[in-house]
Parts: structure tokens; C-alpha cells; sequence
């Protein structure tokens, strides 16, 4: 039933930019498909003076001198790996990604091909990966490696500001195969000291596949670990795709995807963007997401010292709170029922028995569901013993098209945030997608 419910969701969609045939990634893709919720971490220098992360000397807000003089204030004096992990597991979340390298160049890790490293470079002295790789780990989260493809600070990069250029790689070759040396050989350290589960690269769009020699750099990361899942930012040789700040109107074409989503509109630390999200807006992207078979990555920016700031702490918490009431209905469970048969979100149990209506903006009083096939043997509001009951409407004995389903809700069912009911159906969820008639 899963497969045919599989195929039901994915056949009629286009496509997507992955190369790869879905079939022969399946099996490493069942923990990210199965995870939902990721934590992103952009951390870097740019959070010295909170400006926006490498973009800010590329796009000339200030000078490269300016920002490279960040270096002397990345402390991570108060950098407590453990409770970073710990906040992030308290979310729920499957899968923790960190910027390794960004577009600036600064790697987080002493990289033998450059002293632009936190070790050699910043007061933080130390490898602030592996400490927090570790702790991820240890609570049982997925391991993720943000990393820049491009480097604005290599000098054998071509791209630095964004109205120059160092050279053109079809005229310098060479120069151009010192750059691949170097970041090839970067990656194969990352993958060499942590091995992360998910390989998260971004810069992509500055050169082709044939450029980056994306085939090898991703057989560079498959000689070393064939079960590491590659994001779609490999000029078609990731393994999925990444819709960005963007929660797509439609189920996307391939069959699994995540939207990375900032918590206010900045990546890294940025003190004086105060336009955070509420725990409730997130949590209404989030269920948007999961019903459509995608796992949203919501990304936070720690200061330089290692501090969170409060309102991404608290974000994060809220979030935690409602992900673990109603765990049943979030984790495990597939894409809920096409568009159309209920006005919200929904998700479906794996064996497609229990379909979870997720409902948007405090609705109560009479929910309706149309098209639904199945029988319900129980309603139920999730995380509470609360059972519910539902009148159907208009069913004609002689006719197939099933009566409209009106679950009764009342006020005290509700959720601070999003109330979610489960209705146990007497079988694998079936559908009628028909126009009437006998
Ligand atoms: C964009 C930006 C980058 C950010 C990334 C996260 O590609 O270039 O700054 O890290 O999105 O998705």
C-alpha cells in the first residue's frame, strides 16, 4: 500500500533537476525521509559585526579588509557544543547542519590547504566542528557539512567582489585546476574527519557541472561514505532538492526535498534584524512542509562567542514543545492527501491507516474533509485523550461518491499553535477524486 500511495503522489509530477534516478538513492534517503525537521547553523566571522554572512564584501556593503578584521573577534569563548545539541535535539529534529566553509573562505576546521582557518586565524583557536559533531552524536542527530563550493577568498578562485573578477578559467586552466586541487582536497578532509551524514553544498550556480567536476566530487564523498546524502546544490548530482526561503505552492516533482528557512530574514547573526518568526508561523510552514513530503531546515546564527541569541532559543523550544505533543503525527508518516480534500495540511501514518488533519489558524466548529473513502472508526485530538465526533453529510446509498465528513471541534480542543486530529480509518486510506454520478 505505501508504494501505491508512493507512486500516487509522485507520478503525476514532473521531473525534477536531479540527475539521479529516485530508485537508486532510495534506501539511504529513508532517514531524511523519515526526519522532517533539520537545525541549520550559519556561524562564522561575519557574526563578529552581524553582518550579513561573506555576501556583505562580496555585494561591497563594506570593504574585504573590513570584514576580514572579524577574524580578530571570533572568540567562541562561551561555545558550549553540548548545549547546542541538546537545544536541537529538545526540537526534534533528526539532522543538525553547520557551515563548515562559507562563501568567505574562513573554514571552521584547521584545513591543511589554508591558514584562512578559526585554528590558525581567530582567537577561538580550536576546531569548533568536531566538538560539536561529537555531541550531535552522541544525542543521536544526524550529522550535516554546509560547504561553499565557491571561496571568494582563494586567490585561485575567479569570482571575489561581485563586478570583478581575479581571471577567466577557459583562458587559465591551470589556475583553475589549482582551485579544484584546493577545494577537492578541502572536502575530502571534512569527509575524512567527520564523515557527516549529509553533505549540504551551496555556491553551486558560479560554475557548471563540468566545472566543479561535480561527478567526482561526488564520488569523492561516496568513495568514503556511499550512505553521505548530498543536497541539490551539486549542479544536478545532489540527491535532493532545495527550495530556499520558499514553501512551494504545489508537491514538488522529486521525491524528497527541504526547504531551508532562516528564522528571521538573515542566515547568520545579525542583531538588527528583529523580524523574527513566531513559533506559531513556523509551526504553520513546518505542517505545510511535512504534508508535501519535504523536511523543512530551519536555520539559526549563534554570536561569535557561541551564544544563541534568546529569540532563536526560544523559537526553537516552542517549536520542541509542540513537535514532541504531537510526535505521532509529524514523524515516520508520509505526504497526507492531495490538495482539495481538506483545507490545511495533512500527513498519513506510513501504513496510510491514520490521516492527520493539521488545522490552520485555530479553526474549530465544524471541519470538513471531502472525498474520503474510508471509513473512521475514531477521532481523536493528538497529544491529548480527547476523542471527537463527526457527522457525514449527504451519503447516497446508491451512489460511490462518499458524503462530506464534518468532525465536530470544539474551542477546548485546541492547541496553542496548531491543533492536529487523527482519524483512524478502517483500512489504507482511500480516496474519491471523481465528479459524481453513479
Ligand atoms: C544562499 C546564500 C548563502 C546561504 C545559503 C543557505 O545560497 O548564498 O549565503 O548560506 O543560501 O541556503
Amino acid at each position: 500500500m505505501r508504494n501505491f500511495i508512493w507512486l500516487l503522489l509522485a507520478l503525476p509530477l514532473a521531473a525534477g533537476a536531479q540527475k539521479l534516478p529516485p530508485e537508486t538513492i532510495k534506501d539511504k534517503m529513508q532517514w531524511f525521509q523519515d526526519a522532517k525537521l533539520g537545525i541549520f547553523i550559519h556561524w562564522g566571522i561575519y557574526s563578529v559585526n552581524g553582518v550579513d554572512e561573506s555576501w556583505s564584501f562580496h555585494n561591497k556593503k563594506l570593504s574585504y579588509k573590513d570584514y576580514m578584521a572579524q577574524l580578530k573577534g571570533f572568540t567562541a569563548a562561551n561555545y558550549d557544543p553540548q548545549a547546542w545539541a541538546d537545544l536541537i535535539k529538545s526540537t526534534g529534529a533528526r539532522y543538525a547542519v553547520i557551515t563548515t566553509k562559507h562563501h568567505d573562505g574562513v573554514a571552521l576546521w584547521d584545513t591543511k590547504y589554508s591558514d584562512l582557518n578559526v585554528v590558525k586565524a581567530t582567537p577561538a583557536k580550536k576546531d569548533v566542528l568536531k566538538p560539536f559533531y561529537d555531541a550531535l552524536r552522541k544525542d543521536g542527530i544526524k550529522c550535516g557539512a554546509y560547504f561553499s563550493l565557491l571561496d571568494w577568498s582563494q586567490p585561485d578562485y575567479p569570482g571575489f567582489l561581485k563586478d570583478s573578477s581575479r581571471y577567466d578559467i577557459n583562458k587559465d586552466y591551470e589556475r583553475w585546476n589549482r582551485y579544484r586541487h584546493f577545494f577537492q582536497g578541502q572536502i575530502t578532509e571534512v569527509m575524512e574527519r567527520y564523515n557527516p551524514d549529509l553533505v549540504w553544498f551551496d555556491g553551486d550556480w558560479e560554475q557548471s557541472a563540468e566545472g566543479w567536476e561535480a561527478e567526482r566530487v561526488r564520488s569523492i564523498i561516496q568513495q568514503h561514505n556511499p550512505k553521505t546524502i548530498i543536497n541539490g546544490r551539486l549542479q544536478g548530482y545532489g540527491d535532493y532538492e532545495t527550495p530556499e526561503q520558499n514553501i512551494p505552492v504545489s508537491r514538488p516533482a522529486y521525491p524528497w526535498w527541504e526547504m531551508c528557512y532562516t528564522s528571521n530574514n538573515n542566515w547568520g547573526y545579525h542583531p538588527d534584524d528583529t523580524a523574527f518568526k513566531t513559533p506559531g508561523e513556523i509551526i504553520s510552514v513546518f505542517a505545510d512542509v511535512i504534508s508535501n513530503g519535504g523536511n523543512l531546515l530551519l536555520d539559526i546564527g549563534p554570536r561569535a562567542d557561541g551564544t544563541i541569541p534568546k529569540e532563536e532559543t526560544n523559537l526553537l523550544t516552542e517549536l520542541g514543545h509542540w513537535t514532541h505533543k504531537h510526535a505521532e503525527a509529524i514523524f515516520n508518516t508520509i505526504p497526507g492527501v492531495p490538495q482539495g480534500h481538506f483545507f490545511g495540511p495533512s500527513t498519513l501514518s506510513r501504513d496510510s491507516t491514520t490521516l492527520y488533519l493539521f488545522l490552520p489558524a485555530h479553526t474549530y466548529g465544524q471541519v470538513e474533509v471531502k472525498g474520503l473513502s474510508s471509513g473512521i472508526r475514531d477521532i481523536r485530538v493528538v497529544g491529548t485523550n480527547q476523542k471527537l465526533t463527526d457527522k457525514i453529510v449527504g451519503k447516497i446509498s446508491w451512489s460511490a461518491v462518499p458524503g462530506l465528513v464534518f468532525v465536530d471541534v470544539p474551542q477546548t480542543a485546541l492547541d496553542k499553535y496548531m491543533t492536529v486530529l487523527a482519524l483512524d480509518l478502517d483500512g489504507p486510506v482511500r480516496l474519491y477524486r471523481g465528479h459524481g454520478g453513479l
